[in-house]
């Protein structure tokens, strides 16, 4: 049985008391109410996490960053290495997400660099990938994902690929109220399974969590869940509400 995952993206979100607090409800509410198929994933801003940390200690609640350096240390101004992520107690990190991709220049190359460096402070990755709109609509959505998969992901050994999560976000789903279909998610999940399958083989496919992300919400989680190659969400807006986020982790 695959691993099933919800992790919230906080994005830039929230103040340090705002964030503690609200951590604070979430470790309570699942430390009572365990979510029992998921495995929750909290992904602050990085000034939350060391004292998250100290909040999490129930062991039912991950934590992860939403980026880290392309290098490992040195002088790089304003910059925070996966090293230091994995210093403050964060198992996980958040890569290659489109707003990284688009907002920052951030390419597959730099992705790749990226993931290496995550993997080798022994950080598990959520590898974003997804298309954007025109080339959902030009048809290019395969040959897109395809891309970026051998580009920022296909150089790691199968070893490391244990260290990976996916998450398949289509960009024009994200924070836009467009959720894509439950079958349009289960095609996107099969062929990267597949791609998967192909470079690494049946074992290590078989094992990989692909998460789904973009307007998930508790209205739709059980059944986008349902399909058989989605493990779990990656969810922004609704992370943000503890009825939906709690909701969601429990949509399996
Ligand atoms: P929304 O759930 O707000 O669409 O965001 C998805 C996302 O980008 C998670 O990383």
């Amino acid at each position: 049985m695959r691993k099933k995952i919800v992790a919230g993206n906080w994005k830039m979100n929230m103040d340090l008391a705002e964030g503690l607090k609200f951590a604070g409800s979430l470790e309570k509410y699942f430390k009572e109410k365990p979510a029992e198929k998921a495995q929750v994933i909290l992904c602050p801003p990085f000034i939350h996490l060391a004292g998250i940390s100290e909040i999490i200690k129930h062991g039912k609640i991950a934590l992860g960053a939403q980026n880290c350096a392309s290098d490992a240390s040195g002088a790089y101004t304003g910059e925070v290495s996966a090293w230091m992520i994995k210093s403050t107690g964060a198992q996980y990190v958040i890569l290659g997400h489109s707003e990284r991709r688009t907002y920052y220049h951030e390419d597959d190359k730099l992705i790749n660099k990226k993931t290496l460096l995550a993997i080798n402070s022994g950080l598990k990755v959520i590898f974003c990938i997804g298309e954007v709109k025109s080339e959902r609509e030009a048809g290019q959505h395969f040959l897109i994902v395809r891309r970026q998969l051998e580009e920022g992901l296909f150089s790691l050994t199968e070893e490391q690929i244990d260290m990976i999560v996916i998450a398949y976000e289509p960009v024009w789903a994200i924070g836009t109220g467009l959720t894509a279909t439950p079958d349009q998610a289960q095609e996107m999940h099969k062929f990267i399974r597949e791609q998967v399958k192909e470079k690494y083989g049946n074992d290590c496919a078989k094992k990989l969590p692909i998460l789904y992300g973009g307007s998930c919400k508790p209205s739709n989680a059980a059944e986008i869940f349902s399909k058989p190659d989605v493990d779990g969400g990656l969810i922004g807006g609704a992370a943000l509400k503890k009825e939906d986020f709690t909701a969601i982790a429990e949509a399996f």
